[in-house]
């Protein structure tokens, strides 16, 4: 059976009526649809009824108070959900035309195609080398230690570690500093070739300095991929990203343009907690 599901005929689906959500829920191009997104774990419902387009070349930042279900619709795009026990969920998400939930969807290979980094770089127990090539490896993305020599040092260029690191490729991943972690999990990340890169508060556990890196990476790397980044600094969002999303309790109250979200936000919910009034 082929790992790649058939394509559905309606990668934009309306919204329903009567949703909460105000702003524009379809972004330019979206190569991401969510819509209907519920998550239950057991009786608790974390995310409802949720409806989002997610574009190219954007970055999309979610915000909002803990609890809010930030994480967990994020681990919805690419089924990080399906690894918790208990965890139930419905509605669509459609990648470029795919349902990613169709039972013949490769999740394997999803999850190339939709790569995540953690709040707390989690480096491989392997060398620098081993964290980048380990990928395009069970991937079969290199004929040869030639190619694959190509990929770890072009992701590393592009991730913006080549230089720190290039002297020092076979030391562990473990032994470099926590914002040289992130990067390499940004360059494990891309030496995939992936469509899409989800980071849940990628910068939470660095200092200012290793911060403006990666928000500078997020910045280049918008050029080649969709970036959803989950962040409690809204001032990191007004940075970095184009579209903003504000979760309340489990509901997607509001998503527009970022600048629009910061000075002009259309629902009480949002601008209490952009005035700092709540959260
Ligand atoms: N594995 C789990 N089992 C049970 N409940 C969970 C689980 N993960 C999250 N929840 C609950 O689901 C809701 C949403 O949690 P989630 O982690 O998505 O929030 P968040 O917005 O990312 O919060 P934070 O900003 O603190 O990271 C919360 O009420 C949380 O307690
Ligand atoms: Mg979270």
């Amino acid at each position: 059976m082929s790992s790649v599901p058939e394509p559905v005929s309606h990668p934009s689906l309306p919204v329903p009526e009567g949703i909460k959500t105000v702003g524009r829920v379809t972004a330019d191009a979206p190569l991401i649809c969510a819509r209907n997104v519920n998550v239950h774990y057991g009786d608790k419902h974390a995310i409802r009824e949720v409806n989002i387009d997610i574009a190219r070349n954007q970055v999309l930042a979610m915000i909002g108070p803990s609890g809010c279900g930030k994480s967990t619709f994020l681990r919805c795009i690419n089924r990080m959900n399906d690894t918790i026990e208990g965890a139930r969920i419905t509605g669509n998400i459609v990648l470029d035309g795919q349902d990613i939930y169709d039972r013949r969807q490769d999740v394997v290979q999803l999850r190339a195609r939709i790569g995540m980094v953690f709040q707390k770089p989690n480096p491989f127990p392997k060398t620098i080398y081993e964290n980048v090539a380990y990928g395009p490896r069970i991937h079969g993305l290199a004929a040869n230690r030639v190619e694959l020599d190509e990929i770890v040092t072009n992701s590393l260029q592009r991730a913006g570690l080549w230089e720190e690191v290039k002297d020092r490729l076979s030391s562990p991943g473990t032994s470099l500093s926590g914002g040289q972690q992130q990067r390499l999990c940004i360059a494990r990340t891309i030496a995939v070739n992936p469509e899409v890169i989800l980071m849940d508060e990628p910068c939470s556990a660095l200092d200012p300095i290793a911060t403006a890196r990666i928000e500078d990476l997020i910045d280049e790397l918008r050029a080649s991929y969709a970036i959803v980044i989950v962040t409690h600094s809204m001032q990191q969002a007004a940075r970095v990203s184009q579209r903003t999303a504000y979760f309340h309790l489990g509901d997607l109250i509001e998503v527009g343009e970022t600048d629009r979200i910061f000075t002009n936000p259309r629902h009480k919910l949002t601008e209490d907690y952009i005035t700092g009034r709540f959260g």
